[in-house]
């Protein structure tokens, strides 16, 4: 039996490669537009007490095709549903399952509605998706597990909601990231040194949540696009690494209300030539400003109140 099966495949290599065609042409055609269709409509049943200005109770009528729809977007190819757009129409309910059942889903904005519960997980089958703006809804759970499956992901925005715990390592599976926001969320434990290793990302923004632990002083050596830092409103704790003097694009970094201690503003955050705006307010920050905060000569905004900082302000910036 088994020289048979070693036969077969020797002999008949183009039968075996047809059969895998033909089963990966079975399983793409087991999901097609009929699938978006009910995925969609599964959304609409959700949007239960509220559909304020009956948008979606008018518009979204199986009369017409999902493509015409508001807020959906299809492919001009395989006419799948590539975008759904419903960001601001004061939209109450949950999200649904069968969401993740969109495949073709490139982008998915549900910013600035009322949706509460938990996201579901089906969302892993969402793998094409490079776009996911969920901010400002009453989103809670923990931070999800499942965004390890979001290889294209390029912009992740979950600001304003209830999301807990913390975030995960795996966050790193996301290599195409360029925005993260999670402000505004009650995330907690350490930021993952993982995150600090997608090069591709230009903005963090973890401001006001319950983050802890300390920065990495390699927080830099792969941030090289790195052009917004927002830890603010957090309890981080420990120094602040010399080494953020390498993310040479950065032009804000925010660092106030935590728990920075003992010692001395770097020096090296001169070297940031593109800074625009330090705000170190708020820590237990000691001694004097550093001469090499004067090198950093695009900066426009600059607070270090709410420390104990002592020294002069002039000799920094030339003002003798
Ligand atoms: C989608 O596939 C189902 C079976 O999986 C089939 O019944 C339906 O007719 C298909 N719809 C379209 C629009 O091809
Ligand atoms: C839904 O809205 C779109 C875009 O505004 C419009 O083209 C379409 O005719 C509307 N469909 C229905 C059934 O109201
Ligand atoms: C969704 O629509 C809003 C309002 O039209 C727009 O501001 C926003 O940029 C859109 N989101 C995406 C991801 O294109
Ligand atoms: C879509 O998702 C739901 C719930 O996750 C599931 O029950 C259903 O079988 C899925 N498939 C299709 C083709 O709708
Ligand atoms: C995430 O990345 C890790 C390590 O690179 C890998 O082992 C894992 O399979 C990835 N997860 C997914 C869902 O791709
Ligand atoms: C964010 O949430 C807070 C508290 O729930 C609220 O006061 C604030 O207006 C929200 N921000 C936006 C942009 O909606
Ligand atoms: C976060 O919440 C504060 C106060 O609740 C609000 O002023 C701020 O606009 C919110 N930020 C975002 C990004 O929504
Ligand atoms: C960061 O990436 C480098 C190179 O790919 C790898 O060697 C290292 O283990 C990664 N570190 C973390 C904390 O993921
Ligand atoms: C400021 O920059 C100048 C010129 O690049 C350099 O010579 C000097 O050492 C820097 N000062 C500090 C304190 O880093
Ligand atoms: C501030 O620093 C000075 C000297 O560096 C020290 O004497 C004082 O106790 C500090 N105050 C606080 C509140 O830590
Ligand atoms: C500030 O420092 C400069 C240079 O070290 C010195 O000339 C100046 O007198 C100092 N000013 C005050 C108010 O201590």
């Amino acid at each position: 039996m088994h020289t048979t099966m070693e036969t077969i495949i020797y002999h008949f290599p183009f039968g075996l490669l047809l059969l895998c065609i033909l089963s990966a042409s079975i399983a793409i055609s087991a999901t097609n537009i009929t699938t978006d269709q009910f995925a969609l409509l599964s959304l609409r049943a959700q949007i239960t007490t509220t559909d304020p200005h009956h948008i979606l109770a008018k518009n979204w009528s199986s009369g017409s095709s999902i493509c015409e729809w508001i807020g959906v977007t299809c492919g001009s190819r395989h006419r799948r549903v590539i975008g759904l757009n419903i960001s601001n129409m004061g939209l109450t309910g949950i999200i649904p399952p069968q969401l993740g059942n969109l495949s073709f889903l490139v982008s998915l904005d549900v910013s600035t509605n009322n949706f509460h519960g938990e996201v579901p997980h089906e969302f892993a089958g969402l793998h094409r998706l490079r776009v996911l703006n969920l901010d400002v809804n009453n989103l809670e759970g923990y931070f999800p597990p499942w965004i390890d499956s979001f290889h294209e992901l390029q912009y992740l925005t979950l600001r304003n909601n209830s999301f807990t715990g913390p975030i995960l390592p795996s966050i790193s599976n996301m290599s195409k990231l360029v925005t993260l926001r999670l402000s505004n969320n009650t995330l907690q434990g350490n930021i993952p040194k993982e995150l600090f290793n997608i090069s591709s990302l230009e903005i963090i923004d973890l401001k006001g949540n319950s983050l802890s632990g300390s920065i990495p002083d390699s927080v830099c050596d792969r941030l090289g696009s790195l052009i917004e830092l927002d830890l603010s409103f957090n309890q981080l704790n420990g120094h602040i690494p010399s080494s953020l003097g390498e993310c040479s694009q950065l032009q804000m970094l925010s660092l106030s209300g935590n728990h920075f201690i003992s010692g001395y503003i770097p020096k090296e955050l001169g070297n940031l030539k593109m800074l625009h705006s330090l705000d170190l307010a708020g820590n237990r920050l000691e001694g004097a400003i550093p001469k090499g905060i004067g090198n950093a000569t695009m900066l426009k905004s600059l607070n270090f109140d709410y420390n104990n900082i002592t020294g002069n302000c002039t000799s920094p910036f030339g003002l003798v």
